[in-house]
């Protein structure tokens, strides 16, 4: 017999859920307040990295001289950027539409809340409430920016990133609050794109909980693009003056103030279940806000699950996504759970991040014998070729069996080249393994290959002194 499920939320948990419940004949009702598609596709991966990839379009004509190429009056049409932009979203999130209709999910467009653990109440756009009786129901409703005191998000003088994702014009003057992944992704796309930008970050580095070595490449980046990082700051409030907006700060040296024409304030993100009604089934959320669930994706209430940033760190897609997938099977009577090895993390700043695994601070930590081995992208001719030879690859191993523990790159087109590490360890493969197969040339991935092999101080292309 098959399932009656209402999915709560249709961001890339929910609708990724809602589908493969459907392809596992489960009847589905989708529930989506906002927009189909959710954070991600509307305001959060899809919009960022559209942005991004235009502000590297820009870069990369003004630094192509080397190779002989100039282009006088480059300009940026910030109107049609926005709607080429929103054309990219509205292609996507049509297509979550077509495939739920085409999948026979119900999309109910309201704000869900529950009743009991069988019956969710729908208030729909024209006011009505739709009460919908289920089997199960999945919690996917997702996440919301973090705003701190004298910060309010105006969308004006104070953007969230759903704002600086929407600019009217490009700012003369960006203050950053936040140096982690928005921060950093947005603000040097802006810096790319023609404005000056202040970072302040609260902690002693860049990207708190991401491999240092790796850092560091990002926050020398950032000193030659003419980005002012400034760490251990904190902001303190903002006044509108005649001369634009004067952010006063606290740093390390006593408080000053910045002035600028916009504020970002990106310091993170938390979990979203305002209205949900967790308090009727008895529900509880975590210290951070996090509904609590098991490898199988549910809640302390049997028939209700829960997937995506609701359901704790990492706030990815991808994990979300794979949650999402897990809980479908669960409910359709699968033997399965969640059961990964690593979820990869990859930050689209200049030049691009990317990481799977264990970090070397967390074995070293732990006491486990490793071993490393890394190859820098300045020795690689497709690098070189395509005048991008900052960062590196570092690769983790267990010192005894060679089982590929960690994955840390920094560089050119890492964000797509971790997919081999995340397989690499999934599967329990050994530098060994990576350094045996053939990797084609000249392509960036020969640093994988090559820094497995400088794992064993065997690496071709560098020299690497017998120790
Ligand atoms: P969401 O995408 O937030 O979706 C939840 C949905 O639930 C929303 O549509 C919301 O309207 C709906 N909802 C909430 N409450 C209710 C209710 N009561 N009834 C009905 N519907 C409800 N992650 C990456 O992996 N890669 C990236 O490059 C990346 N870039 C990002 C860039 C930015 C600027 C931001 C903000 C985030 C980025 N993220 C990225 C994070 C990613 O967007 C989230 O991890 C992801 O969207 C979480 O998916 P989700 O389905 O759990 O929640
Ligand atoms: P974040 O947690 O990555 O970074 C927030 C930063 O703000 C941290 O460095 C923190 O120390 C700092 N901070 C906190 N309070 C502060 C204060 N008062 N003053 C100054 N600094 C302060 O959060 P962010 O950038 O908002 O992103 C939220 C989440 O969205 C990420 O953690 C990630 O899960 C997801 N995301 C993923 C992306 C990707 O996969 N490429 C891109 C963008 C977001």
């Amino acid at each position: 017999m098959p399932r009656s499920v209402v999915v709560l939320g249709a961001g890339p948990a929910g609708y990724v859920c809602a589908i493969r419940l459907a392809q596992l004949g489960q009847n589905v009702t989708v529930v989506e307040k906002s927009y189909l598609g959710g954070t991600c596709l509307n305001v959060g991966c899809i919009p960022s990295k559209a942005l991004i990839a235009a502000g590297a379009l820009v870069d990369r004509i003004a630094h192509a001289s080397a190779m002989g190429i100039s282009a006088d009056n480059v300009r940026v049409d910030v109107d049609k950027l926005v709607a080429w932009k929103a054309g990219i979203v509205a292609k996507l999130t049509g297509g979550v539409g077509g495939l739920l209709k085409n999948h026979k999910c119900e999309v109910l467009m309201g704000s869900g809340s529950i009743v009991d653990k069988n019956t969710v109440a729908v208030k729909l756009a024209d006011g009505t409430t739709k009460t919908v009786k289920c089997d199960d129901i999945v919690i996917a409703t997702g996440s919301v920016p973090i705003a701190i005191p004298g910060f309010a998000f105006d969308e004006k003088d104070v953007w969230s990133s759903t704002g600086a994702l929407a600019p009217k014009s490009i700012p003369k003057h960006l203050v950053v609050i936040g140096g982690g992944y928005i921060g950093l992704e947005l603000g040097m796309m802006y810096r790319k794109l023609g404005s000056e930008v202040t970072v302040l970050e609260a902690t002693a580095g860049a990207l708190p909980g991401q491999d240092r070595d790796c850092v560091k490449v990002i926050e020398r980046s950032m000193k030659k693009m003419g980005i002012k990082f400034l760490t251990e700051t904190f902001a303190q409030g903002y006044e509108r003056k005649k001369d634009g907006l004067h952010v006063r700060i606290k740093t390390k040296k006593g408080e000053e103030t910045v002035v600028c024409d916009q504020i970002g304030s990106m310091v993170g993100r938390k979990p979203y279940s305002e209205g949900l009604g967790l308090e009727k089934v008895g529900l509880k959320l975590d210290a951070k806000g996090f509904l609590a669930v098991d490898k199988q994706m549910r809640t302390s209430v049997p028939n209700i699950y829960a997937v995506g940033d609701i359901a704790g760190q990492p706030m990815l897609a991808h994990k979300g996504s794979k949650e999402g997938l897990v809980a479908a099977a669960v409910i359709a009577g699968q033997k399965e759970e969640y059961d990964v090895r690593c979820v990869p993390a990859v930050i689209f700043t200049a030049p691009e991040m990317a990481s799977v695994g264990a970090q070397e601070e967390e074995l070293k930590t732990k006491g486990v014998a490793y071993k490393s081995g890394s190859f820098p992208f300045a020795a690689s001719g497709r690098a070189m070729s395509l005048m991008e030879t900052e960062g590196f690859v570092k690769i983790l191993t267990d010192a005894k069996s060679d089982e590929i523990l960690g994955v840390h790159m920094v560089g050119p087109e890492v964000t797509e080249l971790i997919a081999e590490a995340a397989l690499a360890i999934e599967m329990g493969a050994t530098a060994e393994d990576l350094a045996r197969t053939i990797h084609a040339h000249p392509t960036l991935p020969e640093a994988m290959m090559e820094a497995a092999e400088a794992v064993h101080g065997m690496a071709v292309h560098i020299f690497q002194p017998k120790k």
